[in-house]
């Protein structure tokens, strides 16, 4: 998704120097109850697969696995420390919600009630608003570092009226390396109080080709869905279900990204920053069934990823709003340098009645899974 404006610099800049005296890597037993509020980062490995998540925004760092050949290399765009996350506009590896993708307007009626939301992307409202998931400090519930299932639990209690959403939440999320080269991304929020859209989304910046590799428009992506929901200029859907049939949209068979994207260019749009409607995935309310929703490849590494996830949409995002973004190890991140697949609920669906519905009421549990089998 598009950048949303930055936070106000003196804010940043104390929070930035707070987390930086904050920061140090910590493992296991060493999470000790005191420093669960503090900002971290942790590490999971199992074998040649590892990755690292800090709980500023419950925020996925890298993810590290090997090529065909053996070398490994970190295939999620970031940066090398917190204090840049915390300034940062690109969402890498965040966590977003209470609600991701847009709101438009800024607002939405529920149950006859009106409310008015934090606009943070012109009059409408981006990832949650100003100060969404991904930019708050999660409490680590459960750190376990190696073994066969190395995982941690994140929690955030997200208040009623926060960025102007109903309701208290409480938000969990759980890393985990489930199987030899298989992240597990679960997250769960249940309502208490009042009734409220959730929509979250994990947002990985993927370049299979190792980050700050340069662009993946050679890379080829699988879609397994047949219809798109389209947008007007400021990226708000029209309400319209239409097939990618005959299409730049059409990844229903393996096509590099940079294929058709010409189709787009042309038209003055710079990437894609799409919904797609997941084959299948409108069916079954909070409780979705698994299934599979996108495979990458990168012949040059021969790398591959397949996503598997329980929502009706995923947004399919080239990284059109970088440029210039100084990330890990001195990499500059540029437009197309990326792939985001962030599974989730239609954007706007809180406005849009003939959407599947995000709204979650007073004690029922939204869940949202997200799994990714990588091989090489
Ligand atoms: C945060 O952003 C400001 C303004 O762009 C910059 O001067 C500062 O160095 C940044 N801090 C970090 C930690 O990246
Ligand atoms: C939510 O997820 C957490 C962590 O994965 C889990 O412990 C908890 O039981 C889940 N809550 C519900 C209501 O499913």
């Amino acid at each position: 998704m598009k950048m949303a404006r930055a936070l106000h610099p003196l804010f940043v800049a104390v929070l930035a120097s707070c987390l930086v005296a904050a920061l140090g890597l910590s493992s296991g037993a060493a999470d000790a109850a005191a420093g669960r509020k503090m900002v971290g980062v942790y590490e999971l490995k199992k074998g040649d697969f590892s990755i690292k998540v800090t709980n500023w925004g419950a925020t996925l760092m890298s993810v590290v696995l090997p090529d065909s050949r053996g070398n490994l290399a970190d295939v999620v765009l970031g940066y090398d420390t917190v204090a840049e996350y915390v300034n940062g506009t690109a969402y890498f590896g965040g966590l977003i919600g209470r609600v991701a993708n847009r709101i438009s307007g800024a607002r939405f009626t529920l149950d006859g009630k009106a409310y008015r939301l934090f606009p943070n992307d012109g009059k409408n409202t981006l990832h949650g608003g100003h100060r969404g998931f991904s930019k708050v400090v999660w409490t680590v519930k459960e750190h376990v570092g190696g073994g066969s299932s190395p995982f941690i639990t994140l929690y955030y209690h997200s208040f009623d009226g926060e960025q102007g959403f109903p309701g208290d939440l409480d938000v969990y999320v759980t890393y985990q390396i489930s199987d030899a080269h298989v992240l597990s991304v679960h997250m769960n929020a249940t309502a208490r109080g009042k009734a409220t859209p959730v929509n979250l989304a994990h947002h990985a910046y993927w370049n299979l080709g190792g980050h700050g590799s340069g662009s993946i428009l050679g890379e080829k992506v699988r879609l397994f869905a047949s219809r798109y929901t389209p947008v007007d200029a400021a990226l708000i859907p029209t309400g319209r279900l239409a097939p990618v049939a005959g299409t730049p949209y059409d990844f229903r068979r393996p096509t590099a990204v940079g294929a058709r994207i010409g189709g787009l260019l042309r038209r003055g749009v710079t990437g894609y920053d799409t919904n797609y409607a997941v084959d299948g995935g409108e069916r079954g309310g909070l409780r979705r069934q698994l299934r599979r929703v996108a495979v990458v490849r990168d012949g040059a590494s021969g790398r591959a990823m397949e996503l598997w996830a329980d929502q009706p949409g995923v947004q399919f995002y080239t990284a059109n709003g970088l440029s210039g973004v100084r990330g890990k190890g001195g990499k500059v991140y540029d437009r197309h340098d990326a792939l985001c697949l962030e599974t989730q609920g239609f954007p706007d669906a809180v406005n849009r009645p003939n959407f599947p519905s995000q709204i979650v009421r007073p004690g029922q549990v939204y869940s949202h899974d997200m799994v990714f089998k990588f091989s090489f």
